[in-house]
C-alpha cells in the first residue's frame, strides 16, 4: 500500500513532517490518485470565518479514484463480501470490475430519472451492496448523497429530507433485521407526505412485503436499471465540490447536516485506512457499521475501496441467530481487521466465551473500536478474548464532522495502552485547553479537545447554514476547531478521550443531542417542561434520562412513562428512547431559568456525592424532591 507507515521511526518523522510542512505532506499523498486537472493550491484556511479549502480548483472524480485507477490490477478481486442477515442465504462477492459496473449503470439510471450534479439525494437502505452502489453513483455523477440510518423515524426522515432539499429517495420495501422484518418504504412514504421535494422514489425488493408504489413518483430499481449502459463517463468535480451531508446531533437545535467534500476526503480516508489497519493487499477487511454512520461511508465504502480492499458488509444483527455470529463470521470469510463498537462487545461479553471460543479467530490481524470510550473492562475482554492477546487493538477516535480517524494506535506500530486512543494520525494537531482556551502544554494534562490546524477530511459547513458551523465549532475556543470532547494526556504522551463535555448524549456509539429529545417528549400534550441527561448505562456506554413536568396530567405516572418513551420512539427512532422517564414537580434553575444539568446528571448516575452548592437555585427545595422521587433516599 502507497503511504503506508511501517514503524515507529516512521511515524515520528512523519509526523513531524506533516507539522513542520502540511501543504508538501498532503500533496506527496495526492500525487498518488488520480486528477483531471492538478491544484493550484495545496491548502487556504481560515478557523474564524471558517473557510477550509484542500487542493484548490483541483478537478478530478471519486470514484475514478476506485475503479478507472485501480481497475488494471483490481478487476478480478473482490471488492464487497456481502453477509446476509440469514446465515443460510448465499453471500454475495462482487469483483471490482462488477462494482465499476453497477455503479455505472446506477448513475446512468439516476440521471434518466432527472437527477443532476448538485441535486441531493436521499438514501434510507437497508445493509446491502446496492446501498453501497447508490452512494458510489451519486459520486460518479455529482449528485450529494445523505444517507439515513434506515432506523430513524418519519419524522426525522421528513427533517432531513426537507433540510437538504432533496430531489430523490433510494429505499428498499422492508428490511431484515435479526428474526424481525422492518419496513422501510411505508416510513418513506409517510415522510414524503410532510416534504414537496422529492420527485423520484427508488425502491429496492428485499423482503418481498407488499408496498404501495405511487405511479408516477415510484419505481422499482429493477426497473430504473433496465436498458441502461454499463458505462458511464465521470462528471467532473471540483476538489471542493459537495460529495455528502451526513445529519449529526448536536447539543442544540435539530441534527445538522455535516458537509464533506471530494478532494480532502477522499485523501485522507484513503490514508488514514491504509495506516490505521496496516491492510495488506489479500486482507479481508470487516467493519460492523451501519453506512447510515460515518463510520459506515469513511471505513466500509470510501476508504477500503480506495485501498483497493475488500470490504464486508453485514446486514444482520451481532446476536441473530446466536450471540456468535459476530466470531462465525470472522472464521467464514477468515477475516483479518474487525472494526466494531464498544457497545456491541459489552453487549456480547455478557452471553460468555463459549460463544467465542466455538470459532476459529486466527485469521485476525487487528481488532478496533470506534465510537465512544472504550472502558478497560471491554477493552481486556476484546483484547484478550477475540484478540487473543496477540492482535493490536485500534481504539480510534474521530467524528462525523472529521470525517476521518484522527487520534489512534496504528496497529502494531504504536504500543497499546488499554482505553487511549493514544496518538494523533500525521496532519492532526489536537490541542488541549482549559475553560479560558488556554492551551495546556506537557504531560499530565486534562481539558478540552480542540484542533488547532485543518485536516483534508474536516466538515466545511453545515448545510444551508454556515453560521451553525462557525458557531458550534469555531466560536468557542478562537482559532480552533472545537470537538466537544475532554481528553486527558497522560505521562506518556499518550491521550485518552474522556467522553463529551457539552449536552451530547453517546447512546451505543449514537450521538443524540438533549435538546432534540426534550422537543420529543414537549410534544406530548400533558409535558409542561423536560429535561434529558445521559447516565452511565451497563452496555450502551450511556443511557438517557428524561425528566419530564405534567403538573395537571389526569394520567397516572407509570402511563405517562410510557407513553413519552413511544412518543421519542415514534417521532425520533428507536435508538433515541429514553431509558427511564422520571415525572417531577420542578426542574432545577438558575437565576437566569436555565435548567442545571449538573444536577439532574447526578440524580440519573444514583450519585449524590459532590451535589455542588444548590443555594444558588432559583429553587433549591426541587432538589430534594427529585432525589426522593428517583428513590435515592
Ligand atoms: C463522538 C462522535 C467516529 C465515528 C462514530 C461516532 C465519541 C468516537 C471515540 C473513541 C472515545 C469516541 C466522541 C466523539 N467517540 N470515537 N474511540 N473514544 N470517544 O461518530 O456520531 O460523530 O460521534 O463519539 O465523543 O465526539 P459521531
Amino acid at each position: 500500500m502507497d503511504h503506508q507507515i511501517k514503524n515507529l521511526l516512521e511515524y515520528t518523522n512523519d509526523y513531524n513532517k506533516s507539522i513542520i510542512k502540511p501543504d508538501q505532506f498532503w500533496e506527496n499523498i495526492a500525487n498518488s490518485f488520480h486528477w483531471r486537472k492538478r491544484w493550484e493550491k495545496t491548502l487556504n484556511w481560515n478557523f474564524d470565518t471558517p473557510k477550509i479549502e484542500w487542493f484548490k480548483n483541483a478537478k478530478l472524480n471519486l470514484t475514478e479514484n476506485i475503479f478507472e485507477r485501480l481497475l488494471s490490477t483490481h478487476r478480478n478481486k473482490t471488492a464487497i463480501i456481502w453477509e446476509p442477515n440469514d446465515p443460510e442465504m448465499s453471500p454475495i462477492h462482487i469483483s471490482y470490475g462488477e462494482l465499476y459496473k453497477q455503479t455505472c449503470k446506477f448513475a446512468n439510471a439516476m440521471k434518466a430519472q432527472g437527477i443532476h450534479k448538485g441535486d441531493r439525494v436521499i438514501i434510507y437502505m437497508p445493509m446491502v451492496p446496492e446501498a453501497t452502489v447508490a452512494m458510489l453513483a451519486c459520486a460518479r455523477i455529482g449528485a450529494i448523497h445523505s444517507v439515513v440510518f434506515a432506523g430513524f423515524s418519519a419524522s426525522a426522515l421528513a427533517d432531513r429530507i426537507n433540510d437538504c432539499q432533496a430531489k430523490m429517495v433510494l429505499t428498499s420495501d422492508g428490511n431484515f433485521r435479526g428474526n424481525k422484518k422492518i419496513p422501510v418504504k411505508s416510513v418513506v412514504d409517510e415522510a414524503i407526505t410532510k416534504t414537496d421535494t422529492v420527485e423520484k422514489v427508488i425502491v429496492l425488493k428485499r423482503t418481498g412485503e407488499n408496498v404501495k408504489m405511487h405511479t408516477e413518483r415510484d419505481l422499482w430499481w429493477k426497473e430504473a436499471l433496465e436498458g441502461q449502459s454499463e458505462e458511464n463517463i465521470a462528471e467532473e468535480m471540483d476538489s471542493e465540490d459537495l460529495l455528502f451531508i451526513l445529519y449529526t446531533s448536536g447539543s442544540t437545535g435539530k441534527p445538522k447536516g455535516v458537509v464533506h467534500t471530494n478532494a480532502g476526503y477522499m485523501i485522507y480516508t484513503y490514508y488514514s485506512f491504509v495506516n490505521v489497519f496496516q491492510y495488506k493487499e489479500d486482507d479481508i477487511y470487516w467493519c460492523t457499521a451501519d453506512i447510515g454512520w460515518i463510520t459506515g461511508h469513511s471505513y466500509i465504502v470510501y476508504g477500503p475501496l480506495l485501498a483497493g480492499a475488500t470490504t464486508l458488509m453485514f446486514e444482520g444483527i451481532p446476536t441473530y441467530p446466536h450471540p456468535g455470529r459476530f466470531w462465525e463470521i470472522i472464521e467464514k470469510y477468515k477475516v483479518n481487521q474487525f472494526y466494531t463498537a464498544p457497545t456491541a462487545i459489552r453487549a456480547l461479553q455478557v452471553h460468555g466465551t463459549d460463544h467465542v471460543e466455538k470459532f476459529d479467530l486466527s485469521s485476525l490481524k487487528v481488532i478496533g473500536s470506534v465510537g465512544e470510550p472504550i472502558n478497560e473492562e471491554a477493552w481486556h475482554w476484546y483484547h484478550e478474548h477475540i484478540g487473543k492477546g496477540r492482535c493490536p487493538l485500534v481504539d480510534t477516535w474521530w467524528q462525523t464532522e472529521t470525517g476521518g480517524i484522527m487520534i489512534s494506535p496504528l496497529a502494531g506500530i504504536t504500543p497499546n495502552k488499554p482505553a487511549h486512543a493514544s496518538l494523533p494520525l500525521p496532519g492532526v494537531q489536537p490541542v488541549i485547553v482549559d475553560t479560558d482556551g488556554k492551551e495546556l502544554i506537557g504531560n499530565n494534562v486534562e481539558g478540552n479537545l480542540c484542533i488547532k490546524f485543518p485536516w483534508p477530511s474536516m466538515i466545511r459547513t453545515t448545510y444551508g447554514d454556515h453560521k451553525r458551523c462557525k458557531e458550534t465549532y469555531f466560536s468557542t475556543y478562537k482559532g480552533m476547531y472545537f470537538t466537544g470532547d475532554g481528553v486527558k494526556r497522560d505521562h506518556d504522551g499518550y491521550l485518552r478521550i474522556l467522553g463529551r463535555v457539552d449536552d451530547v448524549i453517546n447512546v451505543s456509539g449514537h450521538r443524540m443531542g438533549t435538546a432534540e429529545v426534550e422537543n420529543a417528549i414537549d410534544e406530548h400534550s400533558d409535558v409542561i417542561e423536560s429535561a434529558v441527561v445521559g447516565f452511565p448505562h451497563e452496555i450502551k456506554g450511556q443511557g438517557i434520562y428524561a425528566f419530564a413536568i405534567c403538573d395537571n396530567s389526569k394520567k397516572s405516572n407509570e402511563i405517562l412513562q410510557e407513553e413519552i418513551k413511544q412518543l421519542v420512539r415514534k417521532i425520533i427512532g428507536p435508538i433515541a428512547k429514553p431509558e427511564q422517564v422520571q415525572i417531577v414537580s420542578g426542574l432545577p434553575k438558575t437565576r437566569s431559568g436555565k435548567i442545571m444539568r449538573r444536577i439532574l446528571r447526578k440524580v440519573a448516575s444514583k450519585d449524590l456525592s459532590n451535589l455542588g452548592d444548590i443555594s444558588t437555585l432559583l429553587n433549591p427545595e426541587i432538589v430534594e424532591q427529585i432525589i426522593k422521587g428517583a428513590g435515592l433516599k
